[in-house]
């Protein structure tokens, strides 16, 4: 285990969080919360029809863990009275606040809305769109960040060539398609938090282009530079730099040529990527290319955490989500 990770674990055991995983009735995620409850890194909320549960566990293995028949529970009367008074004006009623509630995704986030659970974990099962459409709807984002986002922690390998930084954050690779530059701005201040909450260092953010300081000019470089532009008159406190091409912000030598004076260039630990569809592929080859370990992806700006799993996920990746998840909250 890394030291990072290591580092996760003691951090989250002394949070003592409650984290509610949706998909209670998957073998993976039943596995992860018996770990989860065994090691105290938090406490856990099966969500699912006991029956089913107890059939894949001894009753010893899951002492102390709480489960919740969300088809069933009297909590189901308060949760969608919450949906419907939160979503009246979406047109939601409250016949279609109860039919919302006996989808485990909509009980769990109306339980961490509610105060009932610090946190909420999904997608061994469901796609990703799934899982964050309802805490999109019912959690929303935190005072002061608009849009919610992603980022992966990258941990290098002890191998690895690049001795500037072993632990990189790499945003948005999970949840906006074509952040505009006030999304993009957004997306740098909640990686920078994540990247002093979860990984514990100090953040230096290059917003990605392929283009340095006006090297290229287009309306794609255009929107990285409008967003630095932003992230410096919002956030004055924020170490960041833009627009960078990935070797101006990596390479030291290529980050001076390239951005002369720069506190950022050459050692950036925060990857601002300009879409999904870069950050989506450039954290996919970093993991591939380089056997980077790809901790994700986390989503962040929420009020409250609610993340996504990758549905290849083994319990061990799931253990992991909930220690983070439990230090987001
Ligand atoms: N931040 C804050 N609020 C948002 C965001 C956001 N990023 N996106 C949507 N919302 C809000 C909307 O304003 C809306 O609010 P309202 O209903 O109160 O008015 C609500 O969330 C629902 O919005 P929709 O537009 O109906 O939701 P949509 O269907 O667009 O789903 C989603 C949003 C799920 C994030 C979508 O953008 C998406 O599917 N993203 C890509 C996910 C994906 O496939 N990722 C790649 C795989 S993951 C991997 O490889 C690791």
């Amino acid at each position: 285990m890394s030291n990072l990770m290591e580092s996760v674990f003691e951090r989250a055991k002394l949070a003592g969080k409650t984290i509610v995983l949706a998909e209670g009735e998957e073998g993976r995620i039943i596995q992860a919360a018996i770990k989860v409850s065994a090691l105290k890194i938090a406490k856990v909320v099966l969500l699912g029809n006991p029956d089913v549960i107890i059939s894949k566990a001894s009753e010893a293995e899951l002492k102390g863990i709480t489960i919740v028949d969300y088809k069933t529970s009297p909590l189901k009367d308060k949760y969608a009275n919450l949906i419907y008074e939160l979503r009246k004006d979406k047109g939601v009623t409250l016949e279609k606040a109860y039919e919302l509630i006996n989808n485990y995704l909509y009980f769990g986030v109306a339980m961490v809305k509610a105060g009932d659970a610090d946190g909420m974990v999904a997608g061994s099962i469901c796609a990703t769109g799934d899982v964050l459409r309802p805490a999109l709807q019912i959690i929303k984002s935190k005072p002061g960040i608009k849009t919610v986002s992603s980022c992966f922690v990258m941990i290098l390998p002890e191998n690895s060539p690049y001795k500037v930084n072993n632990v990189l954050l790499f945003a948005d690779c999970a949840v906006n398609p074509a952040p505009t530059a006030e999304q993009l701005a957004d997306i740098a201040v909640a990686t920078a938090q994540s990247a002093r909450q979860i990984a514990g260092i100090s953040p230096k953010i290059a917003m990605l282009s392929f283009s340095t300081k006006g090297s290229a000019k287009h309306e794609l470089v255009d929107k990285v530079t409008d967003a630095t532009r932003i992230l410096k008159e919002t956030s004055p406190e924020l170490d960041v730099d833009g627009e960078l091409q990935a070797d101006a912000a990596l390479v030291a030598s290529v980050g001076q040529l390239k951005s002369p004076g720069s506190s950022v260039a050459g050692k950036a630990n925060v990857l601002v990527f300009p879409d999904l569809q870069a950050g989506n592929i450039g954290y996919k080859l970093v993991q591939r290319l380089c056997g980077a370990e790809a901790i994700g992806p986390l989503c962040q700006g929420f009020a409250k955490p609610v993340n996504d799993l990758s549905r290849g996920c083994s319990p061990d990746d799931v253990v992991a989500v909930v220690a983070m998840t439990a230090l987001q909250a």
